[in-house]
């Protein structure tokens, strides 16, 4: 009796620690705050499963090499590819930088997707590059080219009269392999973002999502949000895109498959075709026949459905409460959907029935002129336009500094802090941004401070 009311008094003080927002991924949220903070599995991850763990982060570090070689579990890089391995653009699972702090190259973890318009108004991949720009190659092999960034300068300023600045980028295609990208090519520039708790949000109810969703803005709220559907490999269907800065995957497996062969160079039962186009005869003639398995793409796969969340910190400082006020009040939740039950579907339980604080509605948004792919509207991901965007979470964005030195947000990194992060909100966010412009100084640091503390 008394054994049974101490165990339900722990069970008690557990449930109520866990589901308290301080821990943003539940009971798997890990607790260390160092600079590996993002590279643990959930907590009690044990046993076999940490041994996949394991073996998948090995080929999620790990760099591929030119095939044939010694080690041909590891070979196969290319023909084309952006990097030789997931960290480079995932750096300790992390997020990359994007771009240099001033005129020059951009960053390996900077990528390009490319689309074409057709004369008949039909958006398909880039004819001559692909669907993804890769500028680096094997021996033999002509890599795609280099892309340059140069800044041009935006001035504003809040209601309070203080000013800011921001940069935005303009993109320079240089040394071309196979010719000029042409009017008719629509770029989208994404930057590899952090991996952490992406087995949470895979396990996010597509009800949940759903019932958020007001594509014609039915009530009113100047904020729309559309589901992005994408057609999966894997279920021959039309499913929900839930990864990618435009929810243009539908599952972590498929997202790494991917990956894999868009930006590696490496093949798989998903995705067995090389991203050599019509035009690159030197990149069909040097491609392999050397596959990621089915098995290690499993693994890979285990290891980022399995990537924790860490606590928050300065949870309770009354500035950081107070922020999280702001933040409410001006509407930043109508997007930054804090909290979800996840569901029950996952074969890992620590992954199931967890209150989890993303702070992410899974839709896509119109984000305004100054964050379009391009001024020309067309669905260039699937069903998302060129305008259009997923809410990205926001867990952990406070620890991006510690974990990768660098405080750059948004889709290709061109804010240069958390405050720039608000600032370039437009289109369907216009209006949170332009409470921000009113607020008083305190209240800004407030938020921010907030925001820092996810
Ligand atoms: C060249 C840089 C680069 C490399 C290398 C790279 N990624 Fe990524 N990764 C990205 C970018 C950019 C995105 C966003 C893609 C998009 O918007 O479609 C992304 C997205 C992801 C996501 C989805 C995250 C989310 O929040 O939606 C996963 C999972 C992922 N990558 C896994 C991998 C794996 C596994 C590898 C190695 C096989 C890899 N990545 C290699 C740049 C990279
Ligand atoms: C209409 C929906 C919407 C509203 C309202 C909104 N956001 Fe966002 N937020 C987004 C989208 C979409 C992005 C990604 C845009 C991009 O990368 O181009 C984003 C990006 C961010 C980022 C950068 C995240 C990252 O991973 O780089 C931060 C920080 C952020 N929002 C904070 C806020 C705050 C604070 C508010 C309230 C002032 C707010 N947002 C209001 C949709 C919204």
């Amino acid at each position: 009796m008394v054994r049974n009311l101490v165990l339900t008094f722990f069970f008690v003080l557990s449930f109520n620690t866990y589901s308290s927002e301080k821990f943003p991924a539940g009971a798997g949220t890990t607790l260390d705050l160092s600079v590996n903070a993002f590279s643990h599995p959930m907590a009690g991850t044990r046993g076999m499963l940490r041994r996949y763990f394991q073996t998948g982060n090995s080929f999620f570090k790990g760099a591929w090499v030119t095939a044939p070689s010694s080690t041909p579990l590891r070979d196969g890089l290319g023909p084309v590819f952006n990097a030789t391995s997931c960290t480079a653009c995932h750096f300790l699972d992390g997020r990359g930088r994007g771009l240099p702090d001033t005129d020059g190259p951009t960053d390996i973890s900077l990528l390009f997707r490319l689309r074409q318009i057709k004369e008949n108004g039909e958006v398909i991949e880039h004819e001559k590059y692909g669907g993804q720009f890769q500028p680096h190659s094997i021996e033999g092999v002509k890599g795609e080219g280099e892309v340059f960034v140069k800044f041009e300068t935006i001035i504003g300023s809040f209601a309070d009269g203080e000013t800011y600045e921001l940069k935005k980028p303009n993109y320079i295609f240089r040394k071309l392999s196979q010719g000029k990208l042409g009017d008719t090519t629509i770029i989208s520039p994404r930057v590899g973002p952090q991996m952490i708790g992406l087995g949470l949000l895979e396990n996010i109810k597509e009800e949940d999502i759903l019932e958020k969703a007001d594509p014609e803005d039915r009530d009113g709220d100047g904020i729309s949000g559309r589901v992005n559907r994408v057609f999966s490999v894997v279920e021959q269907r039309e499913v929900l895109g839930r990864f990618g800065w435009k929810a243009g995957k539908p599952s972590l497996l498929e997202q790494n498959a991917a990956a894999f062969v868009g930006d590696i160079g490496i093949t798989s039962y998903l995705f067995p075709k090389e991203e050599c186009t019509y035009v690159q005869l030197d990149c069909e003639e040097k491609k392999t026949k050397s596959d990621i398995s089915k098995h290690l793409l499993n693994r890979v796969t285990e290891y980022t459905q399995l990537l924790s969340v860490p606590v928050r910190r300065n949870f309770d400082d009354p500035r950081v409460k107070s922020g999280q006020k702001v933040f409410n009040q001006i509407s930043c939740q109508a997007c930054h959907t804090p909290s979800y039950t996840t569901g029950n579907q996952s074969k890992f339980k620590v992954l199931n029935n967890q209150k989890i604080y993303p702070y992410t509605d899974m839709l896509l948004h119109d984000m305004g002129d100054a964050l379009a792919d391009d001024i020309r509207e067309y669905k260039n991901e699937a069903q998302a336009t060129t305008r259009e965007w997923r809410t990205p979470p926001l867990w952990g964005l406070g620890l991006i500094k510690k974990i990768n030195g660098h405080t750059r947000f948004l889709h290709d990194g061109r804010a240069r802090n958390l405050k720039e992060a608000i600032l370039w909100h437009g289109g369907e966010a216009k209006e949170a941004k332009e409470n921000f412009l009113k607020l008083k100084k305190s209240d800004r640091e407030d938020l921010i401070k907030f925001l820092r503390s996810l």
